[in-house]
């Protein structure tokens, strides 16, 4: 009998070898450790067996039974760690791929980008400020000082109003002119991205944040023809080559003369529109020559040096251009508005 054990354990141990997947595992244990199997065979003939022989047959054959369970044990996990990183790896080539959820750039970013490549390919370079700004910056050295008529013309985000420094939201990105001047000497020509605050009731064309892009050139001989064929130049490029340019006399603190610019209509091509409220003309920017007390505010001599600023709402040129009638669009994140664009 006990040789009968030992040729069972030696003939299950070498096919146990040789076996590679779950399927054959089983089998094998069913035939060995099955309630049917070589081994539960020789457990249950013990009873029929001799005293002395039955002690010694029963435990070699349960030695055996455990030496099998435990080699089984080890080959199992063996192999389903194999057929694990098999599967990792296996790819099926006939799935159809996944598509992949790309995002896109925000209307106001697309705008920036435009402006910035115009103004770019005219010599400019992008200089970016802060967005909370010292009173002195955003308003006295652009020629408005404290108590002046002219700080009506922006309702304003006060961070501290009645300290010795007073600090707020920047109203628009014209302080940008000082702080590049306090650091420069002309040659300069500039152009300053950046959002804008200013405290007042949201409607279609009106937004507490906005974007806007100021522009400035300073240098010796520097005239409003300059001002012109530049502002002209950027609204052809962004417009369409066959757009017109209007400049009216506008007032602004700190330029002298000051201009508003406006485009011919590129829905009625200026012959009057609802978009362009039937007059032919679509207001674009502020603009105008630094004013010579803004240039010595920075310390330049305004009998050497003289300059010209523009200032244009970024989310305004992108309702142009795209006929959008509701500025309040913009930021509402509202997925059906900003992927058509
Ligand atoms: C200014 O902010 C001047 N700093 C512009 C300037 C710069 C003039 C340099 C001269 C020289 P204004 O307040 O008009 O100007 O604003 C400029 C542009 O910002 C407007 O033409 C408009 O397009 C946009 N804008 C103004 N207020 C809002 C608002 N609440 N929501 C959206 N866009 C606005």
């Amino acid at each position: 009998m006990l040789k009968k054990l030992n040729e069972i354990k030696t003939t299950a141990l070498q096919q146990l070898q040789s076996l590679n997947d779950l399927q054959s595992l089983d089998s094998w244990r069913v035939s060995y450790l099955g309630r049917k199997g070589s081994l539960t065979q020789i457990l249950r003939g013990l009873s029929s067996l001799k005293l002395e022989e039955r002690k010694t047959v029963g435990a070699a054959a349960n030695e055996i039974k455990t030496l099998l369970e435990s080699n089984l044990q080890e080959k199992l996990q063996v192999v389903k760690e194999k057929e694990l990183s098999l599967n990792a790896d296996s790819m099926d080539v006939t799935l159809p791929g996944r598509a992949f959820s790309i995002g896109r750039l925000h209307p106001t970013t697309q705008t920036l980008r435009q402006i910035g490549e115009a103004f770019i390919s005219m010599g400019f370079e992008i200089v970016e400020g802060p967005d909370v700004e010292w009173d002195y910056y955003n308003f006295e050295a652009l020629n408005i000082p404290k108590d002046h008529p002219a700080r009506d013309m922006w309702d304003t985000f006060w961070i501290d109003h009645q300290g010795p420094k007073p600090m707020l939201l920047r109203t628009h990105t014209s302080p940008m002119q000082i702080r590049v001047m306090e650091k420069r000497e002309p040659p300069i020509r500039v152009i300053v991205p950046g959002m804008t605050y200013r405290y007042e009731a949201t409607d279609a064309t009106h937004e507490s944040m906005f974007f806007q892009v100021e522009g400035f050139a300073v240098d010796k001989n520097i005239t409003f023809a300059d001002l012109k064929g530049t502002l002209f130049e950027f609204a052809k490029r962004l417009f369409g080559a066959e757009r017109k340019a209007r400049f009216r006399c506008d007032y602004f603190p700190f330029v002298e003369p000051g201009v508003e610019m406006a485009i011919d209509c590129f829905v009625c091509d200026g012959k009057g529109c609802r978009l362009c409220s039937h007059t032919g003309w679509i207001e674009i920017m502020g603009a105008g020559m630094i004013h010579p007390q803004v240039l010595k505010n920075v310390g330049y001599d305004s009998d050497i040096y003289s300059g010209f600023a523009f200032g244009l709402g970024v989310e305004r040129i992108f309702m142009l251009r795209h006929g959008i009638d509701d500025i309040r669009l913009f930021y509402e994140n509202d997925l059906r508005f900003l992927k058509q664009f």
